[in-house]
């Protein structure tokens, strides 16, 4: 059953520099109990799309100017700030991409998670909401959780920071998580086991997760189907084996080829593809990518690829998209299972 249906979602922010088109017509769905990695470089798009569905943009500068997220059949886009706030949290909640800022330094961790079952769950006495707060907490391997329940957020590890981000994100058992994942704030370890503890979520509760990262690596291990984005675009979208075995569009070959060797680490960086990523406010009816592709042809610096579907779910916006016989072993480079 399809849980959420994103269909042509622009986003564009209005900034003295012109008009940063940060979404550019992203469609995408997710079933119950799915797993999708959102990837791409930073400034792709990934947190706008998702803060957009969650209705979370400062509106100005950001405006929405096409699309539909559906949500139990819902519109969210058209919903009020009042409904909208009912299904934030408790349907949909968000990991947001930096738990130092996403904590009130001021309020105690008890106050912060309570104030989430106030809020939502009007009926829960004060001891069933503790008592709820500190089984998420224990579930979330978080030591000593009476303890942590008492502290301020200062007293914490940036590890166990992140695991109270996602204890509120879990609180209300959402069907639909989203993890914007840090990519600076957390060491390796801390990262790995995050991604773990999101592995177990998923498959205990059968809570669709929705992963926002730079590392395909994660995305191999984690996710079931995986959206490639680049410039505000969709580059690439399909299943882990579409985009690993099958890969079509050359940015996506990009970022495989620079996973730097076949038992990468896990959580560690990818390396950059030369260039860098494009001037949102500059890109017009020209493939986003064509500066940095090593395919590029006439056609591409002055036409927009249209979107291309295969079989499945695989779909990509390319004029000169690999062929199964030129990918090489991009296929073996494939990391965890
Ligand atoms: N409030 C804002 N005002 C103007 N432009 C913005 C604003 N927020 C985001 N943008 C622009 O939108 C584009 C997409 O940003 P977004 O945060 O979605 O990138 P991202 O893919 O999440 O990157 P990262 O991996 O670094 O988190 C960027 O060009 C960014 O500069
Ligand atoms: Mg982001």
């Amino acid at each position: 059953m399809k849980l959420l249906e994103v269909k042509n979602l622009g986003v564009e922010f209005h900034t003295d520099e012109g008009i940063v088109r940060a979404a550019d017509n992203i469609s995408f769905d997710l079933e119950q109990g799915e797993v999708l990695g959102i990837v791409g470089e930073s400034g792709s798009g990934k947190s706008v799309t998702c803060l957009a569905m969650m209705g979370l943009l400062p509106m100005p500068p950001a405006k929405i100017t096409s699309g539909e997220v559906l949500f139990n059949k819902r519109d969210l886009l058209k919903l009020s700030e009042a409904r909208m706030r009912a299904i934030r949290g408790k349907d949909i909640s968000m990991i947001f991409q930096d738990p130092f800022t996403s904590l009130n330094p001021y309020l105690k961790i008890s106050t912060q998670l309570m104030e989430v079952l106030k809020t939502h769950a009007h009926t829960m006495t004060y001891a069933e909401s503790k008592r709820r707060c500190i089984e998420v907490l224990e579930q979330l391997g978080v030591p000593e959780p009476e303890i942590r329940f008492n502290s301020y957020p200062h007293q914490l590890s940036g590890g166990l920071k992140q695991r109270i981000m996602i204890a509120m994100s879990l609180l209300l058992q959402p069907k639909i998580l989203i993890a914007d994942e840090p990519t600076t704030a957390l060491d390796v370890t801390i990262q790995a086991q995050i991604l773990d503890l999101l592995k177990d979520i998923n498959k205990k509760h059968g809570t669709s997760i929705i992963l926002i990262t730079h590392d395909l690596g994660v995305v191999a291990d984690l996710c079931h189907k995986i959206q490639v984005m680049y410039g505000g675009r969709l580059a690439e979208q399909g299943d882990v084996d579409d985009i690993f075995y099958r890969t079509r569009h050359p940015y996506t070959k990009g970022l495989l080829n620079s996973i730097p060797s076949l038992d990468i680490e896990p959580g560690s960086k990818l390396k950059p593809i030369p260039g860098s990523p494009p001037d949102l406010t500059a890109l017009g009816d020209f493939c986003a990518f064509s500066p940095r592709c090593s395919k590029v042809q006439e056609k591409c610096r002055t036409k927009r690829p249209e979107r291309t579907h295969e079989t499945g779910q695989h779909v990509y916006e390319c004029f000169f998209p690999y062929e199964t016989d030129q990918l090489g072993n991009a296929g073996d480079r494939r990391v965890g299972s």
